[in-house]
């Protein structure tokens, strides 16, 4: 028997140096990019700072649907039908009603958005016109869907949107029953203004290889979520949250942060694949913590959070990334824990149909090679021949 070994020489292009694709040109974007040495994030050419400052979600998924800023009659147009596209069809809230309760709030998402694809009037039409109106639909619902099934889950009956508020106030609603403050709707909207897009990461990448296939979009938006799910990229939040329950109390820092860093522990919110400064988006989810946790008169948290902050940066160089304010900022809103990850889809679904629509638009198949490092010509053992 003779098993041989690929050729040292051989001439297929080698994985990125550092791995998991880490360097690699996947493809052209003109949506989002990022400067991880200055700190930049730009949607479209803006900088994330002016959008977190001045527009809103439904403004900011016009920007990355159609390249630019719409104008009024545009924006109004948009918003009216965002609003009209919120409720979702009984059949998915059946869908809802029938999954065990133990199910996780982004496997019941994935879930609903799948079945949503069979009533959707427009499933089957893979023309730009369709797409946009599917796009809208998915957006729309996202947040009634995510709202829903935490209500069910509680036994409580899910509460209808408010045609009068906006996206990220009406989510807040249609969640807890109660109308937000002005400072939680703001914080609300630049939260999903801020995680909307985010060039080519796990989840993007993975919606645009479904449409690369000529799949369709409620296909794209499913592996999009499904990979989001996973606690490497969307559940870090949570995670950081966690983190700070589990210390418990401002005083307990040091040591606990000291014995992290002896067991070598990752330090949840910290580091970033990209940024080598930190996050912009950082910035923002911080001054509305600090906002939100005065107006509820619950400052422990964000407090917890910079004490924190104050003893990693002192002994480790690591940069503080999106998700760690993110975290005390849900909290005092009362968002639970594991919702933190289903409201990062509810943004990021803008620019998962921003990136489809864009491989649409010049489409290659994604088909990236693998360097092939088992045996070669290994001859076939007839199952009788073979070791017990
Ligand atoms: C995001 C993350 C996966 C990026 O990892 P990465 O690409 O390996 O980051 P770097 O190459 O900059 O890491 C450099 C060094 O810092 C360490 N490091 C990075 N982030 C760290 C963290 N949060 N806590 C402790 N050490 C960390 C790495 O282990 C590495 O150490 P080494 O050189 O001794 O192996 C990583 O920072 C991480 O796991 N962070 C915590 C989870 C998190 O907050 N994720 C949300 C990202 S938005």
């Amino acid at each position: 028997m003779t098993v041989t070994t690929p050729p040292e020489t051989a001439t297929a292009p080698k994985p990125g140096a550092a791995g998991g694709l880490r360097d690699v040109v996947a493809t052209t974007s003109a949506i989002s990019t990022i400067d991880g040495n200055l700190g930049k994030l730009m949607y479209r050419g803006i900088d994330i700072n002016d959008l977190a400052e001045h527009s809103t979600f439904e403004e900011t998924t016009a920007l990355l649907w159609y390249g630019d800023l719409p104008n009024a009659r545009q924006l109004q147009r948009f918003e009216e039908k965002f609003v009209a596209n919120r409720l979702i069809p009984n059949e998915v809230l059946s869908f809802l009603l029938a999954l065990p309760r133990r199910n996780t709030p982004m496997g019941a998402l994935r879930t609903a958005v799948s079945a949503s694809a069979a009533f959707d009037p427009s499933e089957g039409d893979n023309s730009l016109e369709a797409n946009y109106l599917k796009s809208i639909r998915v957006t729309s619902s996202l947040p009634t869907i995510v709202a829903a099934w935490d209500r069910i889950r509680r036994g409580l009956w899910p509460i209808n949107p408010r045609p009068d508020l906006n996206h990220a106030a009406n989510f807040l609603w249609m969640l807890r029953g109660e109308e937000p403050s002005e400072t939680e709707a703001r914080a609300m909207d630049v939260s999903l203004i801020l995680h909307a897009d985010h060039e080519l990461n796990a989840s993007t990448f993975a919606a645009r290889v479904t449409a690369s296939t000529l799949s369709n979009l409620h296909s794209a938006i499913v592996s999009a979520i499904g990979t989001l799910k996973g606690p490497l990229h969307g559940g870090a939040n949570e995670q950081v949250m966690r983190t700070l329950l589990e210390i418990g109390d401002i005083n307990n820092i040091e040591p606990y942060m000291q014995r992290a860093f002896s067991e070598k522990r990752k330090i949840m919110g910290f580091g970033h694949a990209v940024y080598k400064v930190d996050d912009p988006r950082s910035y923002w989810l911080r001054k509305y913590a600090h906002e939100l946790a005065a107006e509820k008169g619950n400052t422990k948290w964000i407090e917890m959070s910079e004490k924190v902050r104050e003893v990693v940066q002192a002994n480790r160089p690591l940069i503080v990334n999106v998700d760690f304010y993110s975290a005390s900022l849900y909290y005092v809103m009362g968002i639970p824990l594991d919702l933190f990850t289903p409201l990062f889809a509810i943004s990021r679904v803008a620019g998962w149909t921003a990136h489809v629509y864009e491989q649409y638009s010049n489409n290659k198949l994604l088909r990236p090679t693998a360097e092939y490092i088992g045996p070669l010509d290994v001859p076939y053992t007839p199952i009788d021949e073979r070791e017990d």
